[in-house]
């Protein structure tokens, strides 16, 4: 049932985990444990309410320069939350997808990757995509470089490429726009997040930390989503 002024892609940058931390006087990986909790509670919320697709920034191709402890500590946590729970996504019908690039994780990380993407790859229930190693401009560039690269050998016509198919070169292909775009913690800022996706996207800043984004936070922006007038440049 298509639900008017509901969105189906809500999008969000997950902040806030580190600040949300120090005021609690606690390390930066316990804040992004707490960010897990956050996780969770958004993708039962989007269970609930029927969201077609969940998309979430985990860990930015710039998030390399944070320290190497930091850095390893968030592999570890994506690498056993695939573990632990690909099994519970698969029962509530959810088809996980990672976008980004996967090629600079370590081996066990890929192959738990592939594991959870193959284990849910045939449910048709909400799309959960997590963004690991993703960079919007670097989306664009690969899509860029595999179009040159048929074109190259003959496969594609230069003048056959329009919007639509430059988009099936993301690693968003298959997906509907983002309608709601979310970023907690305050920042004003898209920070190299789907940048071709989000053109006509409605933007929502909140200043609620990442650990403590709940229900009613999640409820409030769709709440302002469903009062914005969308014209698309019409
Ligand atoms: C931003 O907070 C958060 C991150 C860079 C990591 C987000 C990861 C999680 C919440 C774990 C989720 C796991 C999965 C599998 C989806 P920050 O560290 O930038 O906070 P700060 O701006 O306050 O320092």
């Amino acid at each position: 049932m298509k639900r008017k002024n509901y969105p189906l892609h809500i999008a969000i940058i997950m902040d806030g985990n580190g600040r949300w931390a120090k005021k609690k006087g606690k390390s930066r990986v316990l804040g992004h444990k707490e960010g897990v909790k956050a996780v969770y509670r958004s993708v039962k919320f989007a269970l609930i309410n029927n969201i077609k697709v969940l998309t979430l920034y985990a860990f930015s191709n710039e998030n390399w320069l944070r320290s190497p402890l930091e850095v390893s500590n968030l592999m570890i946590l994506f690498e056993e939350i695939l573990k632990k729970d690909s099994l519970i996504l698969n029962k509530y019908n959810i088809k996980l997808k990672i976008l980004g690039n996967k090629k600079k994780l370590n081996s066990t990380l890929q192959n738990q990757i592939k594991i959870s993407e193959s284990l849910t790859s045939e449910n048709n229930g909400l799309r959960l995509n997590i963004a690991i190693n993703y960079g919007g401009r670097q989306d664009i560039l690969s899509g860029l470089k595999k179009i040159m690269h048929q074109i190259l050998s003959r496969k594609l016509n230069l003048n056959d490429i329009k919007e639509d198919s430059f988009a099936s070169f993301l690693s968003t292909k298959n997906l509907p726009p983002v309608d709601l775009l979310i970023r907690t913690g305050g920042n004003i800022r898209i920070s190299n997040f789907l940048l071709w996706e989000i053109a006509y996207s409605e933007l929502y800043f909140t200043k609620v930390f990442w650990p403590d984004f709940d229900q009613v936070s999640f409820s409030d922006a769709i709440n302002q989503f469903k009062l914005r007038k969308r014209n698309f440049g019409k």
